[in-house]
C-alpha cells in the first residue's frame, strides 16, 4: 500500500510540474505578444509649436493678432466666443461650420478666401495644431 501511495504522490508530483511549466511558457507567449507601447503621439508641446509656425506661415497672423483687432479678429476674440458657443475651430477651418464669431458676409468672405487658399491642403493634425496654438494663446 505504501509503495503504491508513493508511486501516486510522484505521479502526481510530475503531473503538476507539467502542468506549471505549461503556464510558464504560455505566460512567456503571452508577454511577447504584447506590443511594444506604440510611439507616443506628438506631444501637446510638439503640437503647440507645430501650431505656432503655421500660424506665421499660413499667414494667419497677419489678419489675426493676439489682443487687437487687425483685419480679422484677435485671437483671443476667436477663442473666447468659440468657448462661449462650444464652437470646433477645427470644424470650421474645414469649412464644415458657419462663422460663429463675425458673421459679416465681407469678413466671412475675406476669412473664406484663406481657407480656400491656404487651410484646405492642410492636414488634420496640422488643422488641430492651429486650433490648440490659438486656445494656447495669451
Ligand atoms: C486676410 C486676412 C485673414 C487671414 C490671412 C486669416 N484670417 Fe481668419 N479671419 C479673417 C476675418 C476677416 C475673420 C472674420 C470673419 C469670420 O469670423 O469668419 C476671420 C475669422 C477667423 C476665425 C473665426 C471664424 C468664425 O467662426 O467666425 C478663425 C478660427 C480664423 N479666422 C482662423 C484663421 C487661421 C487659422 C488662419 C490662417 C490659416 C486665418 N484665420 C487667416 C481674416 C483672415
Amino acid at each position: 500500500m505504501k509503495k503504491i501511495l508513493f508511486v501516486f504522490a510522484i505521479f502526481s508530483l510530475v503531473i503538476v510540474s507539467c502542468g506549471e511549466t505549461k503556464k510558464e511558457e504560455v505566460k512567456k507567449e503571452v508577454e511577447s505578444v504584447k506590443e511594444e507601447p506604440k510611439e507616443a503621439a506628438a506631444s501637446a508641446d510638439d503640437l503647440l509649436a507645430m501650431g505656432e509656425k503655421l500660424f506665421t506661415d499660413k499667414t494667419c497672423v497677419s489678419c489675426h493678432q493676439l489682443d487687437a483687432k487687425i483685419v480679422g479678429p484677435s485671437i483671443k476674440d476667436i477663442v473666447k466666443v468659440y468657448d462661449d458657443k462650444n464652437g470646433d475651430i477645427v470644424e470650421f477651418l474645414k469649412g464644415n461650420q458657419e462663422a460663429i464669431v463675425d458673421t459679416d458676409p465681407g469678413q466671412v468672405a475675406i476669412m473664406k478666401a484663406n481657407l480656400d487658399g491656404f487651410v484646405k491642403d492642410l492636414k488634420e493634425e496640422e488643422l488641430k495644431a492651429l486650433a490648440a496654438y490659438m486656445k494656447s494663446a495669451e
